[in-house]
């Protein structure tokens, strides 16, 4: 279009410092000269403290916050004129490159401003009647299990909760206990696919399918999820979907998707009101107002520089650099793991018997310069260890170094 400005694309991605043979490596989990390298090129991560507490968001890569910023000043500078003439169709390409990322259909998903936002979406929005139950565990997040709790609260729904045990041998024990708690009336599972208090992965196509052949519908929080660990969207078999992009895909904050499977958009009530939009459109659950341009912008970028790390190398790097301190401190008498080491990826939380989370968190990152979080859990909490895709194996030592002197 004439007199309309030119945009970052991933195509200028490429063009800003980027070398495809850096990404070429096979990239092995202990390939600390590999990780190093695209740590120090494509990072610019604070070296005065030692973050394992990734889990809270991700730092972008140099190239997306570069993108990011020529995203922000474009939509700074050209005002409404971008708005109006650019963005609409930008924004369609854009969720389109989105849903060809997740491996479904653009009229299956909505971009939000979180993960929070589009499971709201999806809980509010169920079309649920008289009598239905839902059934929720300890490690499910709290703003979900808050939103089941509001529409209890509402009479509209009772919600049933167990608890999941810490440590499961195998998927199949966790399928157990969904099995077992099952009622006549339970019309919907929520399915924290990987648990924001121990890393807990549940297998969610398992569990997705057992429901769905007693006719129970799964609302999966794959908040931590994406990027993370390899999946198939649509494989999952859940039909409602909340993710965000930027925890684990490095996109700038603020952005989220809701995907709801084709044939179930028009059953959904709208949690925004919209009376326009056709039922079976799922652009009825989007009825936002202004939103955030540059970090809507900035996706395609994220989610290419995500491409290029590989989510295979990169959820065997996390798991990797999880393994190195799980071994070694489960070890120690005073030191209780909390997460199963083979049924989790990044995330993994532990405790120091008879000595309180938040003081040992405090401990850590007062003494010892180390980020971690103490977490809710049960009457002793724990504390939970995220490292992120630029951690070292040396950074790794370091924590269990701190652990074994408190
Ligand atoms: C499991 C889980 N679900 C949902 C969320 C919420 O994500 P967001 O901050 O994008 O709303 C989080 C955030 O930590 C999380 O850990």
């Amino acid at each position: 279009m004439t007199g309309l400005p030119a945009v970052a694309s991933a195509r200028d991605l490429f063009d800003s410092g980027i070398d495809i043979n850096d990404f070429k490596n096979e990239g092995a989990a202990d390939d600390e000269k590999y990780w190093k390298q695209i740590a120090h090129k494509y990072y610019n991560v604070s070296k005065d403290y030692i973050n394992l507490e990734n889990g809270y968001y991700g730092i972008q890569p140099k190239p997306v916050l570069q993108a990011f910023q020529k995203n922000i000043l474009l939509a700074n500078r050209e005002g409404t004129r971008f708005a109006r003439k650019v963005y609409p169709d930008m924004s369609t390409a854009i969720k389109k490159e989105l849903a060809a990322f997740l491996t479904v259909a653009p009229e299956e998903i909505i971009i939000t401003r979180n993960a929070t936002e589009a499971l709201n979406i999806a809980i509010q929005g169920y079309p649920f009647k008289e009598g239905d139950e839902v059934l929720i565990n300890q490690l499910d997040y709290f703003s979900m299990i808050e939103a089941f709790r509001l529409l209890e609260k509402r009479g509209k729904i009772k919600v049933n909760a167990f608890d999941m045990p810490l440590l499961p041998a195998n998927e199949d024990e966790i399928v157990e206990m969904y099995s077992k708690m099952i009622t006549d009336r339970t019309k919907v599972i929520l399915l924290t696919h990987v648990s924001n208090i121990n890393g807990l992965i549940v297998p969610v196509k398992k569990i997705a399918s057992l429901a769905k052949e007693k006719g129970i519908d799964t609302i999966t929080d794959s908040a931590h999820a994406l990027g993370q660990v390899p999946f198939s969207l649509p494989a999952l078999g859940s039909d409602f979907v909340g993710m965000n992009l930027h925890k684990w895909i490095g996109n700038p904050i603020g952005a989220g998707v809701l995907y709801v499977k084709k044939e179930r958009v028009k059953e959904m009530n709208v949690l925004f009101g919209d009376i326009y939009t056709p039922e079976d459109n799922i652009s009825k659950l989007a009825h936002f107002g202004t939103t955030p341009f540059a970090v809507t912008m900035t996706i395609p970028a994220s989610l290419s520089f995500h491409k290029l790390l590989d989510i295979e190398k990169v959820s065997k790097r996390l798991h990797y650099l999880k393994s190195i301190w799980i071994n070694e401190l489960k070890e120690l008498d005073k030191v209780e793991i909390v997460t199963p080491a083979d049924l989790s990826c990044a995330i993994a939380s532990f405790r120091i018997r008879d000595k309180k989370t938040a003081d040992v968190a405090d401990v850590l990152f007062k003494q010892h310069n180390i980020l971690t979080v103490s977490r809710a859990l049960g009457n002793d909490g724990c504390i939970r260890v995220t490292p992120g895709i630029y951690s070292s194996a040396e950074d790794i030592r370091k924590f269990i170094s701190a652990v074994k002197a408190i």
